[in-house]
């Protein structure tokens, strides 16, 4: 089979690790590399010598030999670089999120649509494993019925620039959550606080609801002394800890919970059974999240297929992002989620 021939646009933080990644897989070549910025490209020429770089986004688009193309940018130049490269006939994976707006995630997907390309969004988590074993205990019922999902993702900085704590950080929890549980929120609301640039929040709360119950709780800051990336779901049966930071123990298990009495007279009688039980850590592979992600797009180009993290699932998680966004701009108020279109249908196995 023919490799394929890859460009990554951006090379600031995340970019070299896709370049790196894209260029460690056999059935890749790893050609050309822009920026605008000449200090990044001279940092990346200095460690691939063979990787062409150049500021012009025209000299990726123009050329025949690439097939596909990494996008690293800020949020703000998605759409417009995505759908350049579209129009060239490229495939395109675009880091989160996918785009600035709902709309111009629709226009990104109508455009992929048209043109017969692949359209992806680096929705790391749904290819790390520790995440993919979480989706695969709650999917077999061992943990009951979902209460609730508590996210935590914090650290002191890093600032941006252009976009709040929320559009920063939260795609992943989103991307985690719909993943897990395969269901879009009914509503979701947020709260938040800018300390330092007006309508920058560096901290805030996000609250998605489900339509049969469930609640997710995502915290994230930009002003915390210490860095938390965890994970907590518990449910009717047993409660599940996923510590991305824990370096061997991912994964636990809690044999934990309440029972309540069937039937009470009076409330003497009323009494809440605490369950502590068995706590275990189920074995999880090692790999690079972003190395699956990588091999996962060069393999949907080959087969033609429709990407696990695809042009609906990153219009599924901007509309959650607006939404929030909306609720710091209400007070908290509760915003509806667009219902009217089903990202999971449309996912390769
Ligand atoms: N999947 C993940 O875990 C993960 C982690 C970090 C960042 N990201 C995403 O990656 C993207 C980039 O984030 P970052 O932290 O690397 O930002 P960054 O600011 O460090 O890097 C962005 C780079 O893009 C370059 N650039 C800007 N406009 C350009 C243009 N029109 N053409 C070519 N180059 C251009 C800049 O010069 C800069 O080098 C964002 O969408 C971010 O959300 C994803």
């Amino acid at each position: 089979m023919n490799k394929i021939n890859v460009a990554v646009v951006g090379c600031g933080y995340w970019g070299p690790n896709l370049l790196r990644n894209f260029n460690q897989i056999p059935g890749c070549d790893m050609q050309v590399c822009c920026d605008l910025d000449p200090v990044k490209l001279e940092r990346i020429k200095s460690l691939y010598p063979t990787i062409v770089t150049t500021d012009r986004l025209d000299d990726v688009l123009r050329d025949p030999a690439i097939d596909a193309v990494a996008i690293a940018t800020p949020v703000h130049t998605h759409t417009s670089i995505g759908k350049k490269c579209l129009e060239h006939h490229k495939h395109v994976l675009i880091e989160k999120p996918l785009a600035a707006s709902a709309e111009e995630c629709r226009a990104l997907i109508q455009l992929a649509e048209q043109q017969g390309r692949v359209l992806m969004v680096g929705h790391t988590f749904q290819y790390a494993a520790a995440v993919n074993k979480a989706k695969e205990i709650v999917e077999s019922g061992e943990l009951g019925n979902i209460y609730y999902i508590n996210c935590t993702r914090a650290n002191l900085g890093l600032f941006q620039p252009d976009i709040n704590v929320i559009w920063d950080l939260a795609p992943h929890d989103i991307s985690i959550i719909t993943y897990i549980l395969e269901e879009l929120p009914l509503t979701v609301n947020a709260q938040g606080k800018a300390h330092f640039k007006p309508n920058i929040e560096d901290v805030a709360t996000v609250t998605l609801n489900f339509s049969n119950g469930t609640i997710a709780f995502i915290h994230n800051s930009w002003l915390n002394p210490d860095k938390i990336r965890k994970i907590t779901i518990v449910g009717s049966k047993k409660m599940l800890v996923y510590d991305d930071i824990s370096p061997n123990e991912k994964i636990r298990i809690y044999d934990k919970g309440v029972d309540v009495p069937p039937y009470y007279d009076t409330f003497a009688e009323f009494q809440f059974a605490y369950r502590y039980g068995d706590i275990y850590t189920p074995r999880v592979s090692e790999y690079e999240p972003l190395r699956r992600e990588c091999e996962h797009f060069l393999e949907c180009i080959q087969e033609g297929k429709m990407p696990k993290s695809n042009g609906y699932t990153g219009l599924q998680v901007v509309s959650i992002l607006e939404a929030a966004n909306q609720s710091l701009r209400h007070h908290g108020a509760r915003q509806a989620i667009d219902q009217n279109y089903s990202p999971f249908l449309k996912a390769a196995a």
